[in-house]
């Protein structure tokens, strides 16, 4: 038979590019993991939502998202790692405008919430007005490697969740009643006020080991 050239290259072509889609994501993984260790110290969740929304905003703009915080500024604080629950939040904020960017009948409205939850917990929740979720999404949004974009790894809510979880919290989603999804996170806090703490922001927390 032939060689069939065009095939070949076809097959040579998917394989660089499933190459680089690996490098990409073990990349990823790595920035996440293993740059730093798991770092605990006493996080304020409204201080470091404020942060990710400033470093968000031109983001925001440029894909004309209506951004409305809603920012308590008595939150307990959790002790936690800082860079790996803003990296949860950016990851929530960019699933958000991702699922808005083709959304053109209504404003592109995202909410992004702090609040106290129970006595000593607080909880993030990030609402958007995109397509929304359908039941069969539903089940496998927080698998590794799930992904409907095109240019998606599938890895954003799986590393959010175990981030979360490592936090001794919990990471869900649920459809609104109106378009669009809300992701929320909640993490048992110390029981202190961001206010009392003031000043302990970045000492690291005795754990005793
Ligand atoms: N706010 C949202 N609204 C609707 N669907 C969402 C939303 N957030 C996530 N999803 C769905 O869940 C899938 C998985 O999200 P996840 O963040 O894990 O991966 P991704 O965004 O596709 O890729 P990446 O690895 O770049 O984050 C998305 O591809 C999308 O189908
Ligand atoms: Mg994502």
């Amino acid at each position: 038979d032939p060689i069939n050239v065009d095939g070949a290259r076809e097959t040579v072509r998917r394989i660089i590019r499933d190459g680089n889609r690996a490098a990409d994501v073990i990349a990823r993984l790595r920035a996440l993991f293993s740059r730093r260790a798991f770092t605990l110290e006493r996080v304020d969740l409204t201080e470091a939502a404020l942060e990710v929304i400033a470093l968000s905003l031109n983001d925001l703009q440029r894909n004309r998202v209506v951004l409305e915080s809603e920012l308590a500024d008595d939150v307990p604080v959790v002790a936690g790692d800082r860079v790996q629950l803003q990296q949860v939040m950016l990851n929530l904020l960019r699933n958000a405008v991702d699922a808005m960017i083709d959304v053109d009948d209504r404003p592109r409205r995202l909410v992004i919430r702090t609040e106290r939850e129970g006595t000593d917990g607080v909880r993030l929740t990030v609402r958007d007005a995109g397509v929304g979720l359908d039941r069969q999404t539903m089940n496998k949004l927080f698998d590794a490697f799930f992904t409907t974009k095109s240019d998606g790894m599938g890895i954003g809510l799986s590393i959010s969740r175990s981030i979360i979880e490592r936090h001794h919290g919990r990471l869900w989603a649920e459809p609104n009643d109106g378009p669009g999804t809300t992701f929320a996170f909640s993490i048992p806090s110390l029981g202190v006020t961001g206010a009392d703490a003031m000043g302990l922001q970045s000492r690291p927390l005795d754990t005793g080991d």
